[in-house]
């Protein structure tokens, strides 16, 4: 992982609290990205406050430069969606273990990507990473749910990967877009024709919990990538524990730190 101060090479408002940052970074940084990995961000001015670093999923990256997209929650979020061009940020990263196979061309299963609300950030670092290689995406699903349509972000460019053989269903909360409820009621319904399945979600600890379930009802393999609170990002603070299955402890359950163990782990795993 590195640590390093990196400027911004644009700043795209996607809707009306969401941005995606583009910033500089080394080739051996690009190199050591991974989809599901997260970076650790704040402002250089903010560095003397360590609380200002946040986790952001690097949501697509190329061999000098990464993204991430940030939704405005509260101060760290709010003052790195100003930054302006040629600003510098503290990067750290990549952090985390990232999902446990890049490769998205199933053999016999159909692959489900589900994503909730920002969830997408790291959802999507799988789409483009395939995207980016000119993998076959036949098979695969992205199922995306969000609380208003203005809050579905990437869907161009995520539509654009339909030629590759994904295929897209989207759903909101309040039906602002052609569909109204919540994504797990679009994974529910595929499921019961796809039993064979394999699921990577996304997304507030309500919809993983709701995944879990339905993982567990059909039997379905999955893994979850959680989203902790965090402070430190590489192992110091305790600050993300996650309680956990365990085969080693006497009471069948132990604390993970979700920013090294994680932030993705195999869904039965995860104790809620
Ligand atoms: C591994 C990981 C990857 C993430 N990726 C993204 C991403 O790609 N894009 C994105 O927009 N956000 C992402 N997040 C969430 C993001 O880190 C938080 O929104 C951000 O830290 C909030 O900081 P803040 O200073 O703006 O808000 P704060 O002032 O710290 O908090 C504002 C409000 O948001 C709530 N909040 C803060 N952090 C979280 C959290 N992790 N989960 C639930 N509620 C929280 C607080 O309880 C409070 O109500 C990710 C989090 C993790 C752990
Ligand atoms: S965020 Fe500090 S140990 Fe995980």
């Amino acid at each position: 992982m590195y640590l390093f101060n990196s400027e911004v090479v644009s700043n795209q408002k996607l809707s009306q609290n969401i941005y995606r940052l583009r910033l500089k970074a080394a080739k051996d940084f690009c190199r050591a990205a991974a989809p599901g990995k997260f970076v650790m961000l704040g402002t250089v001015d903010g560095l003397l406050d360590p609380l200002l670093r946040r986790p952001f999923g690097i949501c697509r990256w190329g061999s000098d430069w990464f993204e991430v997209v940030i939704k405005v929650v509260g101060k760290g979020s709010c003052q790195l969606s100003n930054l302006a061009k040629g600003v510098l940020v503290a990067v750290h990263g990549p952090l985390g273990n990232g999902y446990p196979n890049a490769e998205l061309e199933s053999e016999q299963k159909s692959l489900f990507l589900v994503a909730g609300g920002m969830g997408i950030a790291s959802i999507a670092s799988q789409l483009f990473f395939a995207l980016d290689r000119k993998q076959s995406l036949v098979g695969t699903f992205l199922l995306y749910g969000a609380a208003n349509i203005s809050e579905l972000i990437l869907l161009d460019e995520l539509t654009a990967a339909s030629s590759s053989g994904l295929q897209i269903q989207t759903i909101t909360d309040d039906g602002s877009s052609s569909r109204q409820g919540f994504v797990t009621q679009l994974l529910i319904h595929e499921l019961q024709t796809r039993p064979q399945s394999r699921v990577f979600a996304c997304g507030p600890e309500p919809m993983l919990k709701s995944v879990q379930k339905i993982l567990q009802e059909t039997g379905c393999d999955g893994y979850l990538s959680l989203e902790n609170r965090m402070a430190c990002g590489f192992g110091v603070c305790l600050g993300c524990v996650q309680t956990v299955l365990s085969e080693t402890s006497e009471t069948g359950m132990e604390t993970a730190k979700v920013c090294t163990r994680g932030p993705v782990f195999p869904a039965q795993q995860v104790v809620f």
